[in-house]
């Protein structure tokens, strides 16, 4: 059994365990899921992600866990804790919040939900100054989110990720840290 990391009204954030990688790559891997992501992966593009996903928990203890129904146990997505790598990003290394579901799971304030229980490990468990979210324009599903959750936009940590075209360009930030996150969440 993998090691929960926080539980919730609805759900389970918890480790990666053996066959996550591929009932995730089989359930999350659609156009519509990746749609802002940079699209579909191959299963080599994929398996590059999940590594970069373990190392995180290798390095620093935390990473984007497994968020799955607490019900029935269904695998929803994930949601949690990194630390800022993408390339042209001007704050590597800080704490970074992200989400992504299965399509079915959507509209249902499960992301917000899981991201509460994050933010909550990230002040609380690993001492977060702060935590930022990164999106695109485009994305108005996950910087909705953001808002929701009482984060800031931050213009000043924008950038360009040369990795993608126009459409995925420039990446735009949020923020909350440690001493708003309280009041944010007494809010919601
Ligand atoms: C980004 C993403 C996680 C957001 O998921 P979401 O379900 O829209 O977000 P929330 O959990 O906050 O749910 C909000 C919706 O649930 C509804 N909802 C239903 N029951 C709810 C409840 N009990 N509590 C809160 N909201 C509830 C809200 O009204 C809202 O619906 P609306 O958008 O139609 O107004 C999801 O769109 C996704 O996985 N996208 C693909 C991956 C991706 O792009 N990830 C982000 C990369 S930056």
């Amino acid at each position: 059994m993998a090691d929960i990391v926080a539980t919730t009204e609805r759900l389970v954030l918890r480790e990666w365990a053996e066959g996550d990688a591929d009932a995730f790559y089989a359930a999350m891997n659609t156009p519509a899921v990746m749609r802002w992501l940079g699209g579909v992966q191959t299963p080599e593009q994929w398996r590059a992600a999940y590594d970069r996903l373990a190392g995180f928990t290798r390095d620093f203890g935390h990473t984007f866990w497994i968020v799955e129904r607490k019900a029935d146990r269904e695998l929803l997505g994930l949601c949690g804790l990194k630390r800022v790598n993408a390339p042209g990003a001007p704050n590597p290394g800080d704490f970074e919040i992200g989400w992504r579901l299965r399509q079915s799971a959507w509209g249902q304030g499960v992301a917000k939900e899981a991201a509460i229980a994050t933010l909550d490990l990230a002040f609380a468990r690993f001492a977060a100054p702060y935590v930022v979210a990164l999106t695109v324009a485009g994305n108005c599903a996950s910087w909705g989110l953001m808002e929701r959750l009482g984060m800031k936009r931050r213009a000043d940590l924008d950038y360009t990720d040369p990795r993608f075209g126009p459409e995925l360009n420039p990446t735009i930030v949020y923020s909350i840290d440690a001493a708003g996150w309280p009041a944010a969440r007494a809010g919601l």
